[in-house]
């Protein structure tokens, strides 16, 4: 059984749509307090509606590349209001699809600054031992099975996803000396409102035909992403999951 008390606060980016909103109502349903970060104040109040506990969950209202060196300072101003944080899941992100012959620079950095610098200076914040619970404290990044397997269209995305893999790693081996925990999420195609938008229709029925088991569900990611900011996967860090059904897009 997976639960925690609700002075386990996780920080929950892109908790206002899909895999993010998914892993926040989980996680207030197994007791945790959940601070949940978008840029939508309508969705995220969607999402709080939605909450088993909704007097555990918090909202903020962030653009998370706005100061992108300011982010450990803003998490630590968190910490001020809220506590110290037991747990940190990095959900927000953005995809396109995008040949390289067509991909724009300034296009590609904006790529990396919400899908890499932003969770890598939030995970900068949330190593400060004054932000943390130390030891069972952990954070759960979500990369993409796109990182290792290179899907056409996208070298900007999948560029962003595996520096961030990459880094994760990094960050576990120095964060294992104070007890926190780091591991990545690297889920295939899960229908939410990123991979589910009209224009992709075509495109969606071509490769939902290469999965066995069809496109997965934003529950599929949520329960791992539980497990692994619970205290039941105390031994578990520097590891990058694939969540998948054994799918070869390319
Ligand atoms: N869906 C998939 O198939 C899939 C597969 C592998 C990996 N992923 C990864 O999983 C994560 C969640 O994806 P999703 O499918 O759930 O996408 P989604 O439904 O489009 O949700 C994206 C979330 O990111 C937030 N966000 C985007 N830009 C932001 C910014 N500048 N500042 C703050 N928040 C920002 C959005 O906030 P607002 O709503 O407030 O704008 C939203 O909550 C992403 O990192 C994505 O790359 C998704």
């Amino acid at each position: 059984m997976i639960a925690f008390d609700k002075e386990q606060r996780v920080i929950v980016t892109g908790a206002s749509s899909g895999i993010g909103e998914g892993i926040a109502l989980l996680l207030n349903k197994l007791g945790a307090s959940v601070i949940g970060i978008g840029r939508s104040r309508e969705r995220l109040e969607a999402m709080k509606a939605k909450c088993a506990r909704p007097e555990n969950a918090f909202l903020e209202l962030k653009d998370l590349t706005d100061d992108i060196g300011g982010l450990p300072e803003y998490v630590k101003s968190l910490k001020e209001k809220y506590g110290k944080f037991h747990g940190l899941a990095l959900c927000a992100g953005i995809a396109a699809l995008k040949p390289l012959q067509l991909l724009p620079l300034e296009e590609t950095k904006r790529r990396f600054d919400i899908n890499y610098f932003s969770p890598l200076f939030l995970a900068k914040g949330f190593a400060d031992r004054r932000v943390n619970n130390g030891k069972g404290s952990s954070i759960v990044a979500i990369s993409s099975a796109a990182a290792a397997r290179g899907d056409k269209g996208m070298a900007a995305y999948a560029g962003s996803k595996a520096a961030l893999s990459a880094s994760m790693k990094s960050t576990s081996r120095e964060l294992a000396v104070g007890g926190v925990r780091v591991n990545v999420l690297s889920p295939s195609d899960i229908k939410t409102p990123m991979t589910m938008n009209e224009d992709l229709t075509d495109l969606r029925k071509d490769r939902e035909a290469l999965y066995p088991l069809g496109f997965g569900e934003v529950e599929d990611v949520a329960c791992f992403a539980a497990y692994l900011l619970s205290d039941r996967a105390k031994w578990l860090t520097s590891q990058n999951y694939t969540v998948d059904c054994g799918c070869g897009v390319i």
